[in-house]
């Protein structure tokens, strides 16, 4: 450019000729764009590493790289034709286990062409009420069914008759629905010592409430922030469902990792991983894996300071959580009490003892909740607007819910928090204490809820799961690290004493098994057999998961086999 006469003659009044303007404008452009460029990948590197640290973004890459080329391996054409020949023989059993057949078993795979007679669906639902089933009606099913007395089936059974057809749609039509749904709402909460302005919103679940609470907050950085690249930090131990909302919604999650002894988030993590894309933060009172509350005190102070939305997962806490002081428990802080706590999930359906398809989310003020609305005004069909995913929704489950908890009443629910937290003790404390289950087993972290995770370091603990299971009983099979965990309920909370009889019975078995086997030479692995050990055994202990990923997706497809 400077070669060039006439640009150096600028101020001189020569006009510039055309082509030069477009050019420099063009390199101005370039500059921009490289500049902005630079900017962007400079901020995301300072970024990333302010998160996780050298060390850490280090370890991030070298496992990115080991899963990939562990990937790379599997998809080898000689590799991948014997991989698929194991995934279809875990069909097959998949089927075999969870689809009946045979000569006795009648499939209905289209309308009958006339309606059957009531009778003879009545005669057929009663067959089916008894189809083989492991016997959650004695206590054998950790979480799953967190209420079952028969009182209170009755008692749902009758709310949802007188409102089978209703719809909270449709409130001018049914404004009873809307009444009770409104006051579950707001029983919530001042359950959970909401301040004024508060409010809050009934969904199917938990994953439905902890959908919306992330909606929300992605909506609300990107319309007071801008930001266009959300993102979300979460202890490792939060629920599925905030992964869930990562994908569904495009937000990047990263995972905080809850390290022994306490297994609670590590703070300190949290706080570097924060940046200008960060929507919300996630704590849980307690978690499903271990039943641990994380830090939430501390999780609210670093939200408060960098005014970003904290949402304190309560879906299993639900009614125990807050009542377990007055229970006589020990607990600690997780509710709107602790001002950088913006939105709350409370299942109404696990603790609260409403039928399945209840829950509830809560915010600290009205606008934090309208960003979960959905609005559309052009539609053909009428303006139209709804507060959460669903659009018609039963209004015989908020008949449920509403009579659930009107009959249970305070009373009820502390009365059963005494129950099950002290069931929850029990078990804890045998794990600790005696000795046959101690010396094999420990607890993870100090669970203060209804949840109680063990471990081994001397056996392998998914044999013990199948072990269990082979005696009837459904514990829950946990990974990184191996464990298993219950979920007390009040159908458990009878059986205790039998649990912990079976789990002494299991522990000297696997121990005589290992025995055997070292004594023949053989590893002790290899005689794990079962569900939880094919699973989180050998497939479950590559780094690279597409073979468990097929796993999955055939047990989905499984379920929707006739
Ligand atoms: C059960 C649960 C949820 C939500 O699960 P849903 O099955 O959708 O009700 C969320 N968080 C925790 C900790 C839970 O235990
Ligand atoms: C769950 O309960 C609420 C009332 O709290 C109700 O509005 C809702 O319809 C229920 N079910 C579903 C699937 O949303």
């Amino acid at each position: 450019m400077s070669s060039n006469p006439t640009a150096r003659k600028r101020g001189g009044g020569v006009p510039i000729p055309l082509i030069e303007i477009l050019s420099m404008n063009y390199k101005l452009i370039q500059n921009i764009v490289l500049v902005l460029f630079l900017w962007r990948w400079t901020r995301k590197a300072y970024y990333q590493l302010k998160g996780r640290g050298i060390f850490g973004s280090t370890f991030d890459f070298y496992r990115y790289s080991r899963a990939w080329l562990y990937g790379a391996f599997f998809s080898l054409p000689g590799v991948k034709s014997k991989v698929q020949l194991r995934i279809s023989e875990a069909k097959f059993k998949l089927e075999k286990k969870y689809v009946p057949s045979g000569p006795v078993v009648e499939r209905h795979l289209e309308l009958p062409k006339d309606g059957w007679g009531v009778d003879k669906v009545r005669e057929e639902l009663g067959k089916l009420h008894e189809m083989k089933h492991t016997m959650w009606e004695d206590g054998r099913v950790s979480g799953a069914v967190y209420h079952g007395g028969e009182e209170l089936i009755k008692l749902q059974t009758e709310a949802f008759g007188m409102f089978t057809v209703s719809n909270p749609i449709h409130p001018d039509v049914f404004p009873a629905v809307r009444k009770m749904e409104a006051e579950v709402v707001a029983m919530v909460l001042a359950l959970f010592n909401a301040p004024d302005g508060a409010a809050g919103a009934s969904t199917s679940g938990g994953t439905e409430s902890i959908l919306m609470a992330c909606l929300s907050a992605r909506n609300k950085a990107y319309q007071e922030r801008g930001v266009t690249e959300p993102e979300m930090i979460i202890p490792d131990t939060a629920h599925a469902a905030f992964l869930k909302a990562g994908e569904y919604f495009k937000i990047k999650v990263h995972l905080v990792s809850c390290p022994p002894p306490s297994y609670k988030v590590r703070i300190s993590s949290v706080s570097a991983l924060i940046n200008p894309n960060t929507v919300i933060l996630v704590g849980s009172a307690p978690n499903y894996p271990h039943g641990i509350i994380d830090d939430i005190s501390a999780l609210s102070r670093l939200a408060h300071k960098k005014r970003i939305p904290l949402h304190v997962d309560c879906c299993l806490g639900s009614f125990l959580v807050p009542y377990l002081a007055i229970a006589g428990f020990d607990t600690e802080p997780f509710d709107f009490k602790l001002k950088g706590v913006t939105s709350i999930s409370c299942d109404t359906h696990k603790y609260g003892f409403a039928p399945k398809g209840n829950s509830t989310i809560l915010y600290r003020d009205k606008k934090l909740r309208e960003y979960q609305y959905f609005v559309t005004p052009n539609w053909p069909g009428g303006v139209y607007g709804s507060p959460s995913i669903a659009g018609s929704r039963p209004g015989a489950l908020i008949a449920g819910c509403w009579a659930s908890m009107m009959s249970t009443g305070e009373d009820g629910y502390i009365s059963a928090c005494h129950k099950i937290v002290g069931a929850a003790k029990i078990i804890e404390d045998a794990i600790r204490t005696h000795e046959d289950l101690s010396t094999d087993l420990h607890v993870i972290g100090r669970p203060l809820v209804s949840v109680v995770a063990f471990s081994s370091r001397t056996l392998d603990i998914y044999a013990v799961s199948d072990a269990m299971t082979a005696k009837g009983w459904h514990l829950n099979a946990l990974q990184n690290p191996p464990a298993i965990h219950v979920a007390v309920t009040l159908p458990i909370v009878e059986v205790v004493e039998q649990l912990l009889g079976d789990l002494k019975e299991v522990l000297q078995d696997v121990n005589e098994r290992d025995r055997k086997a070292v004594a023949e030479g053989k590893g002790k692995r290899s005689l794990a057999s079962g569900d939880a050990s094919a699973l989180y055994g050998v497939a479950g202990s590559l780094p690279d998961k597409t073979i468990v990923k097929e796993l999955a997706k055939a047990f989905l497809d499984t379920l929707y086999k006739a």
